[in-house]
């Protein structure tokens, strides 16, 4: 494992290129849009330059980072020499399968292909390719350098070498790999989700105001943000996605999503990236 292509280049992707050329990997970051790219470099030099000021990294570090990744805006040439593929592009089941389709036919027979997707089944990612033994799920948190934990998920065909490959690969990153099995939300957003629909709840029936829920649950319960401010930070569409993966997946009432986000999402109120959401940014 020396090759690495990171599939998308936004908050996600960003991230994970970061994270892999800083343990000293060679990153191909790909993305359709120049833009994106663009945006991505600038991110990861903002993010380097401050490690260098908590002194976890130097400045010799930082230019050596940047050295390892390369952008791309063609697939096939950001992954012909991939050893691994993690794909961090947007939440949308067709772009995914679209993308695998392709990475199956592009890539060496070699390459494992990972997803960084947040709910989209790994089984129904992998079915695409001619190698579900090699499609695993890798869902990093944000922010990708910061955060330890790596939930890494088992598609049903996904094999035990591409599952130890995968654990071992996330700990030279110096991250934690938690492993779980292939069902709606995994084991993060099937408990997170819940909660944050059920503040929202809290909202919609006038329990309490969006400030003193999160302080109940920052100060009470010792979470360091809210779980409304948490899902402004998410985006609501992207909560509101991911509860109807719930919602549809088991097929249980205890999942639909609260009329309040869903309203919240028709008003194109999503949360810190539209400027608000529960609160104003
Ligand atoms: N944002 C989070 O907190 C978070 C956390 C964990 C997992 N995720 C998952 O990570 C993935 C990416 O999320 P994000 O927040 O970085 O999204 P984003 O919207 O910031 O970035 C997505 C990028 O993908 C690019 N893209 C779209 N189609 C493409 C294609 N065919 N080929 C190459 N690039 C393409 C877009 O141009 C964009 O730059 C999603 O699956 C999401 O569910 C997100």
């Amino acid at each position: 494992m020396q090759h690495i292509s990171v599939v998308g280049s936004g908050t996600m992707g960003n991230g994970i290129a970061h994270a892999f050329a800083q343990y000293g990997f060679d990153v191909a970051l790909i993305d359709t849009q120049p833009s994106a790219l663009e945006k991505a470099i600038a991110t990861i030099g903002n993010n380097l330059d401050r490690q260098i000021k908590k002194e976890i990294l130097s400045e010799a570090d930082k230019t050596g980072i940047l050295a390892r990744i390369a952008t791309y805006t063609d697939l096939a040439r950001g992954v012909g020499k991939a050893d691994l593929v993690v794909e961090a592009a947007t939440e949308n089941e067709s772009i995914k399968l679209g993308i695998f389709e392709e990475l199956d036919r592009l890539c060496p027979k070699h390459t494992l292909l990972a997803s960084n997707t947040s709910s989209i089944s790994i089984t129904k990612i992998a079915s695409v390719t001619h190698r579900a033994d090699r499609v695993i799920g890798m869902h990093f948190m944000n922010p990708v350098p910061v955060m330890k934990l790596v939930e890494v998920i088992k598609g049903y065909a996904t094999s035990v070498e591409t599952t130890n490959t995968i654990l071992s690969l996330s700990k030279r990153l110096d991250k934690v790999p938690v492993e779980v099995n292939d069902y709606p939300g995994f084991v993060s957003n099937r408990i997170l989700m819940p909660l944050i629909n059920e503040a929202i709840y809290a909202l919609y029936e006038g329990v309490a105001d969006a400030e003193a829920i999160d302080t109940v649950m920052k100060l009470g319960m010792a979470h360091p943000m809210g779980p409304l401010q948490l899902a402004d930070f998410i985006g609501l569409d992207v909560c509101l996605s991911i509860l109807r993966v719930l919602h549809t997946g088991f097929g249980n009432p205890k999942y639909a999503p609260c009329p309040l986000l869903v309203n919240m999402v028709a008003a194109g109120k999503l949360g810190k990236k539209t400027g608000s959401g529960f609160y104003t940014y």
